[in-house]
Order: structure tokens, then sequence, then C-alpha cells
């Protein structure tokens, strides 16, 4: 025990890391929360599986019009295990904007957008036109008929809205029609500037949460929000043990 603790220890020591993250992981949540609080959770599962697979996918994918075709037919069917962490990835799109929904109608149906987490429910307003934007310029990229047409209805889509729409579809399609500027340009929005805008702002939601806590359900007879009332852990403690070095009771 004492083996495994020391390289904790020292980084604690050193960092305050491994109390920060025992803080973030720890935390006092109602004691009358259900498998309803779960869904943000699960959200942040699905998209963190959206990343790992994507990182692979994207050693194997090229994005231009010659060969993004080809290239996704290769990941499926001669790269080890590559069907399966397409099929992940393209299935996992949907799990991550289904669960995302199902999320945001728990916070709506408990009304746990209310004072003081109005600033965590805008930062969700923004998420979910960024993730939208995230399966959108994921559809195109294998570049089958499918992807093409279906990103031409979108583009054409974008074009109608007021004011802004001419100037979103030309950005979107970047030239007069669809074709390897436009790849390019999905392939950018879709593994860099979409997924960073996302990091960011899930970083900032998951900041919130921590910082007001999780709120308790409507019917809860519990008051939400009272102080910590145990000691502060101490350092020494490792990781997963709340009590400090020293204390009766506790495994060495
Ligand atoms: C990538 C998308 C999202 C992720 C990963 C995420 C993650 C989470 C997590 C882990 C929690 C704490 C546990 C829970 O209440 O389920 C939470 C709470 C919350 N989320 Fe999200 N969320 C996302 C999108 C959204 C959206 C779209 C909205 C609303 C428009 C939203 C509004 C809130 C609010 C207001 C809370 C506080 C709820 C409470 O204290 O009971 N979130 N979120």
């Amino acid at each position: 025990m004492r083996v495994a603790q020391y390289p904790l220890d020292w980084l604690e020591e050193r960092s305050g890391l491994v109390g920060g993250i025992r803080y973030f992981l720890f935390r006092k949540v109602p004691g009358d929360t259900s498998w309803w609080h779960t869904l943000g959770s699960a959200t942040l599962t699905a998209f963190l599986v959206q990343l790992g697979t994507g990182v692979i996918l994207a050693m194997y994918y090229k994005p231009n019009p010659e060969n993004a075709y080809e290239s996704v037919q290769h990941i499926t069917n001669d790269v080890t295990l590559g069907w399966l962490v397409r099929g992940m990835h393209r299935w996992g799109a949907s799990v991550f904007i289904i669960l995302l929904f199902f999320h945001m109608a728990r916070v709506f149906l408990f009304g746990a957008y209310k004072y003081p987490r109005e600033l965590n429910w805008i930062v969700g307003v923004l998420l979910v036109p960024t993730a939208l934007l995230e399966g959108f310029s994921g559809y195109l990229l294998p570049y089958d008929q499918t992807a093409y047409w279906a990103t031409v209805v979108g583009i054409n889509i974008n074009g109608t809205a007021p004011f802004l729409g001419p100037f979103l579809a030309s950005f979107l399609s970047s030239g007069s029609e669809i074709g390897g500027d436009t790849l390019s340009r999905f392939y950018s929005l879709h593994m860099l500037l979409i997924p960073g805008a996302l990091i960011g702002l899930i970083g900032l939601h998951l900041y919130l949460i921590v910082r007001l806590g999780v709120s308790s359900p409507p019917w809860s007879s519990e008051a939400a929000g009272r102080e910590r009332d145990e000691p502060a852990a101490q350092p020494g403690s490792g990781l997963v043990q709340p009590s400090p070095r020293g204390v009766a009771g506790r495994p060495d």
C-alpha cells in the first residue's frame, strides 16, 4: 500500500493535483439524486468515446475527394478492428446527441436551470448547436452519395436563414459548389475547431457543476447546497482514501 501510495504523495506534495482530482471526484451530492442525474455523465462518456475513436480514425482517413471514400472503405475492411472503431464513432455520434437531449430534458423538467445554475444552462445552450454542427461536419467525410447529397441539403437549408443564411452557406461550401475545398473545410471544422470548442464549453460546464454542486430533485425534502462538514483532506491521504494518514480505521 505504501509503495503504491508513494508516487501519489510525491505528486501531491509538488502539485496539489491529487487533492484537486479527489475534490473533483469525491464531491457530496444530495442523497436523493437518482439515475436521472447520471445523464450528464453519460453524455460526457459518449463524447470521450467520440474523441478516442475519432483520433484513431484520423490516423487512416484521407480528406480529399480522390481518396476519402477509399480510405473509409480501407478502415472498414482492412484495418484491424477498423470496422469496430468506425462503427463506434458513427453510432456513437447519434448516441451522444440523443443523450445530450435527454440530459437537457432532465435539467429542464427538474427545474435545475434555476438560480444559481442559469449560467450552466446558457453554456448548455451553446453546447447544443456546437454538438449538432460536429455531427453535420462529420457526415460529409465518408464522401459517398448519402454524405454528398445530405450535405447539399444541409447547406441549402442553412442558406435559407434570414440575413446570415447566404454567408453561412458560402462559408460552409467554401466556393460555388461542394468539392475538395468543402471536404477540407469540413474536416478541419470536424476534427479541430468544433471539438476544441466542445472541450472548452464542457470544461466550463464541469467547472460550474463542481462550483455550484448538483441540485436536488424538485420533490426533495433535503436542503441543497449545505456546507461540507467533513474535515479537509490532508496531504498523504492518497487518491481514494478520504481519511488522513494515521487516523484510526484507515487501512495502511
Ligand atoms: C456535451 C454536452 C454536455 C455534457 C457532457 C454535460 C455534462 C453534465 C454533467 C456531468 C452534469 C452533472 C450531472 C447531471 O446533472 O447530469 C451536468 C449538469 C447540468 N447540465 Fe449538462 N452537460 C451537457 C449539456 C448540457 C445542455 C445542453 C444543457 C442545457 C441546455 C445542460 C445544462 C446543465 C445544467 C443546468 C446542469 C446542472 C444540473 C443540476 O445541478 O442538477 N447541460 N451536465
